[in-house]
């Protein structure tokens, strides 16, 4: 199995990836899951992070809280997608399982630095907040990461916090700048590829119709996160964004793009955080991402309700 770090927001979807994770243990075992501020603050999700391990029955998921602010910018939070507690939909419980002591970015830091070069994945599904701290702080460290496989950007479906930006990339521009600058193998999941991971009647009844707890709650988080896509973009259902992140490292085939240069506007007001793809290859910039742009719906589903039905 790939040793893998879910650096996360959670987030009704970034919940139904780690539980897509914690279910997948012949493929990868996750080492930790670190939070960021992102889609609520960070107090938030680190409870919720821990919320969904217990949920997965996996209490004894190390879970650590990390970054609560991007490197220079105030936070944008996203309560208009997630709700208040940022995994509105079922009623919650307090998790009793407990958070680890030492910050996220020295728990990343430390376990790169123990464990073999290449051995690592890591998997951001948020703002880039703490993998950037983690690279200002031991830049070696670019070297012993295996690969970063993220959720963000955009590029044909530009837009989903402003016209030309995506979430995770514009709350944390200068984040994303150093990571695409790292030299690190990135594999991107942009809204290109997630708004073609939708959830649709049926799919959500395949959840519901586990007859777990597990399925039951990962229906009501689809059927509360569903209305903010149906309602915008008049989309047939939710777009589960951040499985697609773990999907691809059990799956890889389901997915197809290009290797390409993608770079990040940090300057200007108006396109704060665009991901500036060179999809048709127009300049010379050296390619540093595997930008997806395309999935087999069908075959991402079944691969959720098999592994999520395990738990
Ligand atoms: C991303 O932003 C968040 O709201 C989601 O959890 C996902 O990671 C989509 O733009
Ligand atoms: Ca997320």
């Amino acid at each position: 199995a790939r040793k893998i770090i879910i650096d996360t927001d959670p987030g009704q979807d970034d919940a139904v990836a780690i539980l897509l994770a914690l279910a997948s243990p012949e493929d990868v075992e996750v080492l930790g899951v670190t939070a960021v501020a992102g889609n609520v603050p960070l107090a938030l999700t680190e409870r919720n992070a821990r919320i969904v391990c217990e949920l997965a029955g996996k209490p004894d998921t190390l879970v650590f809280a990390g970054c609560d602010a991007p490197l220079s910018r105030p936070l944008v939070t996203a309560e208009h997608v997630h709700g208040k507690t940022g995994l509105d939909g079922p009623p919650l419980e307090e998790p009793r399982m407990a958070l680890q002591g030492a910050h996220a970015v020295d728990f990343i830091v430390e376990t790169l630095r123990r464990e073999t070069p290449g051995s690592v994945t890591l998997c951001p599904l948020g703002p880039l907040t703490n993998i950037a701290t983690a690279l200002q702080r031991a830049p070696e460290l670019a070297d012993r990461i295996a690969e970063i496989v993220l959720m963000g950007g955009a590029y044909f479906e530009v837009g989903n916090i402003t016209p030309a930006a995506e979430f995770n990339i514009y709350v944390d521009p200068e984040a994303a700048d150093i990571v695409m600058k790292s030299g690190i193998p990135v594999t991107m999941m942009p809204l290109d590829v997630t708004h073609r991971a939708l959830t649709t009647a049926d799919r959500v009844e395949a959840f519901r119709g586990m007859g777990t707890r597990v399925g039951e709650m990962v229906a009501a988080w689809t059927d509360f996160f569903e209305r903010f896509d149906k309602e915008k973009y008049g989309s047939a259902g939710a777009p589960l964004h951040d499985p697609t992140v773990i999907a691809y490292l059990i799956e890889p085939e389901i997915f197809s793009g290009r290797h390409i240069n993608v770079e990040i506007e940090t300057g200007s007001e108006l396109t704060l955080g665009m991901t500036v793809a060179d999809y048709w290859r127009v300049t010379d910039r050296p390619a540093n991402v595997q930008f997806m742009r395309d999935l087999d719906a069908d075959r991402f589903f079944s691969l959720l309700t098999d592994r999520i039905g395990r738990l």
